[in-house]
């Protein structure tokens, strides 16, 4: 783990969708003291661009000697970084946080918009699972070809099925029976995820995100109902998320304030 930021070239940029772009890492390259980063899906690392900010995202791709970060278009900081071209630097610390449990049978793993970048890599290590993913229309779905048995939802029916992928769990368990479940993306999602497997008994884990500023636990910025969720979280399991109070409906903002949950995604902070 690295504690302080390492200075890493971007290597590669993929362009996942028109929300969302891939940056890809070397572990072994030049200037980078990194000789390859000891990681789990479901973790994240901080990236910090020089004179902007340092902002979360997850580890979407992941190899012997190679890392990556998908991004999705949101303020000022990912539109500097979407600006960013092979060759240029940015800072990278972590991995940091919790990871998902891959000691399950069979699995179902759900995703909903850019939260798809922290079940990749897990979704590419799991043994037996089925993959749906939600987004708003065709355009915003990400990894089409990289998971090409993954079912897929859109909210205006554009590819897959119209609706959002809670839509389908029940007739996927009734075909697959899986034993877990695995998810990530919006909160509300999330929450008629914990619900479903709650009603039927199955194991679940969700990867939450709240504002991230320090990412070692010590300014108390990420906490949920005293969870500090950079350092016992992100990932947290069905038992633990029913008794958060503010899961599915409060965050605290950069400034701190706690608000209700749809009020922390829709602004800046
Ligand atoms: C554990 C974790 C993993 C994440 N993984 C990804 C990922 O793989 N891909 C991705 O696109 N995004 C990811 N995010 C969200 C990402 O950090 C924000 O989208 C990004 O910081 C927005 O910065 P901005 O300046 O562009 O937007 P802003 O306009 O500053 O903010 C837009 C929204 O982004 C969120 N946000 C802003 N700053 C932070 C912060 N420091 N910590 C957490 N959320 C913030 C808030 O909801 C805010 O309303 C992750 C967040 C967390 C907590
Ligand atoms: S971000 Fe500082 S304690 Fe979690």
């Amino acid at each position: 783990m690295h504690l302080e930021p390492v200075m890493m070239k971007i290597e590669e940029v993929i362009l996942e969708s028109n929300l969302a772009r891939s940056f890809i890492f070397k572990t072994c390259s030049e200037r980078s003291e990194s000789k390859s980063l000891e990681y789990q899906p479901g973790q994240f690392i901080m990236l910090w661009i020089p004179r902007l900010d340092e902002k979360p995202f997850s580890i979407s791709y992941h190899g012997k000697d190679f890392f990556g970060v998908t991004v999705a278009l949101k303020g000022r900081f990912t539109q500097r970084l979407h600006e960013m071209k092979v060759g240029e630097w940015v800072g990278i610390r972590g991995p940091f946080g919790t990871a998902f449990n891959l000691n399950v049978g069979k699995a179902c793993v759900v995703g909903g918009g850019v939260g798809m970048a922290s079940l990749a890599v897990l979704i590419e290590r799991l043994e037996d699972s089925v993959v749906v993913q939600g987004a708003r229309t065709a355009s915003e779905l990400l990894y089409r070809n990289r998971f090409k048995d993954m079912l897929l939802c859109t909210e205006d029916g554009s590819a897959g099925t119209k609706g959002v992928p809670t839509d389908l769990l029940e007739d996927l368990y009734r075909h697959y029976r899986f034993d877990a479940i695995y998810t990530c993306g919006p909160e509300a999602m999330m929450v008629k995820v914990s619900e479903f497997a709650r009603e039927y008994n199955i194991c679940m884990q969700a990867s939450l995100e709240r504002y991230i500023k320090c990412a070692v636990g010590v300014c108390g910025q990420c906490c949920c109902n005293g969870l500090r969720l950079c350092v016992e979280g992100p990932v947290l399991d069905g038992g633990t998320l029913e008794k958060l109070e503010d899961f599915g409906r409060y965050a605290r903002r950069g400034n701190g304030r706690r608000v209700p949950i749809g009020t922390y995604l829709g602004k800046k902070t």
